[in-house]
């Protein structure tokens, strides 16, 4: 039934370039400045031939693109500390050291002043996410261990042990965290980073933070901060698993907090939490009861083990051990799960948003700037079931705040309303404000919210409470510099069972197509990218109208779960970065994948967008066996138009075990920067944790810095006829 609509819709399809055009006024109004996008090139096709699905161990490109890489887990950014060995033997902490896992990142102009500058000047700094998180083995020489005689591995994956766990080991880990910011220039063979440029900085799980938010409500606020390190609640310490990020209007970089909440253990015999503690911690994942003195399961990363007095480590032991929260760290997995503001051009200390909200937050995307108006950011919560939010600020858009830096970003993210998204079954939605004047929220039985400052802090049981849409694994957001829609991806959702589908999260269903051993997966295991208009494209609207951009699939599966016609040349699965160049208008897609992988790596694809309501109504029919029985439900929803291979094709192929996240560009569109996180990351151990049976052994392999171990990098691309990338 879907697919007898895609001729039609491809015809459709055509009217591609005049919606762009027609948007073309709408950014005579938008207040970036210098920032307003140049959009001459929106309109031209794809200019490339598509790449094919790929498990090599390189990165695959389009005939007539290259790369180099720009730099990799463990790169030195000062000179006085050894180059990377690749071997783990490193005996500095690692604080000035590239962190593992790249994923968000930007690129951010230093002017002739060495300041802020929007317009390209062959200087720059490029911020990167260190998400981070389970294959720490590749820099210690053996792997995660304990310093127990028995020595078992201490593997997030593998058997566990309660034993102490070295502190350089430890500390390695906790800086490995975090965001890299460092010097580029651009010489005549392209981009590289400077060694001990003065921009050169780590923000590491470490660094002290403070705390932005409402001042009305900062008191309440500060009570849920207070540690053992800062009895006022005003300051923290470090930011952690920063994934998808942010970039604002007036030149700050956000870094957004997503898996924190699995860094703290409570270790056996830790005195019980009070009942509404326990419930804020069931919500987010946090630990909640004392480790069991057998416990095999359950066990983070140990990060607590080190010292019994030293806090740079009993922090992560969140157990009410003291006579209040001032004398203990019960407060700390309060300090995480924010956006992180980040001045890249000044060592300025980092801020959290709170007025933000506090959940699983993969990125923060602002619509388009309006001068005179206020800013509206896109958020998501990626975990299963989660929530799309959108920040309001209360101040109006001011393009004399460019380059404004902290002091701007008090000024716009401390003071706004916070709304979580309900996507109805029609094809409108509504923004629903997480005010604890709500009755639903002030009478919400499950979790008694004491205040605003309490609403912004356990923001899920809010979103809970007001009966916002469950979706399938939020992760990035992108704005269409052509028409300020907004796009997201939604990952995908093995919990998704055909009776809990709706429109907005339509498909339930069995993964036939697994060519290897792996269980097959079920719910929505290749994902969707959803889109939204807000109404009068205004950031303040309170409604808007969605449709589903795209349907993740392998181009083999059957019409009801390719839903979008893809083909060998641009079938995708679990979409996860999400992208707008603003020099061409591609939209840049980048998977996270586990459902696909017997027969392709991760990937990046560009398409040519359309608009929201440009295709039609599809019924969706779901097949997925649940027990002994087949269960089948219709599903009425809102698809867009059929890109096709014209204006959706495959465009990069990662190594093995990678995700590819992390895109930005250069002003004139020529250089693209793109990461590739998590390289090998299936690598098993043989034997000793030192035998690695590689999975990957990128970039090494390719003549990119010392062989042997994977590692996580940023890569530069470019044409070899240095032409615009994609068009
Ligand atoms: Fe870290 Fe949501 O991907
Ligand atoms: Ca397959
Ligand atoms: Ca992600």
């Amino acid at each position: 039934m879907a697919r007898a609509s895609f001729s039609r819709r491809n015809i459709i399809r055509g009217g591609i370039g005049l919606a762009a055009v027609g948007s073309l006024p709408m950014l005579a109004a938008c207040g970036g400045g210098d920032d307003a996008p140049d959009l001459t090139n929106v309109q031209k096709p794809l200019g490339f031939e598509a790449v094919g699905k790929s498990l090599l161990d390189n990165v695959v490109l389009p005939a007539g693109y290259t790369y180099t890489v720009l730099h990799s887990t463990g790169d030195r950014l000062v000179s006085s500390i050894p180059a990377y060995s690749n071997l783990g033997t490193e005996t500095d902490d690692w604080s000035m050291r590239v962190g593992d896992h790249h994923d968000g990142m930007d690129l951010y102009y230093i002017g002739a002043d060495g300041k802020y500058s929007t317009k390209e000047t062959g200087r720059a700094v490029l911020a990167v996410n260190h998400e981070s998180s389970a294959d720490a083995h590749f820099f210690h020489p053996k792997g995660q261990t304990s310093n127990n005689v028995n020595g078992k591995k201490f593997s997030q994956f593998g058997t566990w042990d309660l034993g102490k766990r070295p502190a350089d080991e430890v500390l390695k880990e906790i800086n490995h965290h975090g965001v890299s910011v460092v010097e580029l220039r651009k010489g005549s063979s392209g981009w590289s980073y400077v060694i001990d440029s003065l921009y050169n900085r780590r923000v590491t799980a470490q660094t002290p933070v403070r705390f932005g938010g409402p001042a009305a409500h900062m008191a309440h606020i500060r009570s849920f901060m207070v540690t053992a390190f800062d009895t006022s609640g005003a300051t923290s310490r470090g930011t952690l698993n920063n994934c998808g990020h942010g970039i604002t209007p007036w030149g700050t970089y956000l870094a957004c907090e997503e898996n924190w909440a699995f860094y703290f253990n409570m270790p056996v015999g830790s005195p019980a939490l009070d009942a509404k503690t326990a419930e804020s911690r069931r919500r987010y994942g946090v630990a909640r009861t004392a480790l069991a003195a057998d416990a095999k399961t359950g066990v983070s990363q140990g990060w607590y083990t080190p010292s019994d007095t030293d806090n740079r480590f009993t922090r992560w032991n969140p157990a009410p051990t003291g006579a209040s929260a001032a004398a203990d760290f019960r407060n700390e997995p309060n300090t995480f799960g924010y956006n992180v503001e980040i001045d890249p051009l000044t060592h300025g200390t980092p801020v959290k948003r709170v007025a933000m909200g506090r959940f699983a937050h993969e990125g923060a995307w602002c619509g388009l700037p309006v001068v005179g108006k206020p800013l509206a950011f896109y958020q998501g919560c990626d975990s299963t079931n989660e929530y799309i939010y959108k920040f309001v600020t209360a101040a109006n858009w001011d393009d004399k705040d460019i380059g404004g830096g902290l002091a701007a970003g008090d000024k716009y993210l401390n003071e706004g309303k916070l709304y979580a998204a309900k996507f109805n079954d029609d094809g409108s939605g509504e923004w629903i404000e997480l005010v604890v004047t709500d009755p639903r929220i002030s009478g919400y039985a499950t979790y008694p919210f004491a205040n605003q400052a309490d609403v912004f802090i356990n923001a899920r049981h809010a979103a809970d409470a007001v009966g916002a849409t469950k979706m399938d694994r939020p992760e990035w957001g992108a704005v269409n510099p052509a028409n300020g829609e907004i796009y997201m991806t939604l990952t995908n959702n093995s919990s998704r069972t055909p009776s809990t589908t709706h429109a907005a999260n339509p498909r339930a269903y069995a993964d036939i197509s697994r060519k290897d051993t792996k269980t097959p997966g079920r719910g929505n295991p290749n994902g969707h990218i959803i889109r939204w208009k807000e109404k009068d494209s205004a950031s303040t609207a309170s409604s808007f109208t969605w449709d589903i951009f795209l349907f993740g699939a392998e181009d083999t599966m059957p019409a009801n779960v390719n839903l979008s016609g893809l083909t060998a040349k641009n079938s995708f699965s679990s979409p996860d970065g999400l992208w707008f160049s603003k020099t061409t208008g591609i939209c840049w897609i980048q998977t996270d994948d586990g459902a696909f992988t017997d027969e392709t790596n991760c990937m990046l694809l560009a398409a040519i967008p359309g608009k929201v309501g440009d295709g039609g109504k599809v019924t969706v029919q779901n097949k997925m066996a649940v027990g002994s029985s087949e269960v089948t439900a219709n599903q009425v929803t809102f698809i867009g138009a059929a890109l096709g291979e014209a204006n959706l094709r495959r465009f990069l192929v990662a190594p093995p075990g990678a995700e590819v996240t992390g895109i930005t560009e250069t002003a004139d569109g020529k250089t693209i920067f793109v990461n590739i996180q998590h390289p090998g990351e299936n690598t098993k151990a043989i034997g000793s944790a030192a035998n690695f049976s590689f999975e990957s052994q990128w970039p090494g392999n390719q003549g990119f810095g010392p062989t042997g171990r994977p590692r996580s990098s940023t890569i530069v691309i470019t044409r070899t006829d240095g032409g615009v990338i994609g068009l």
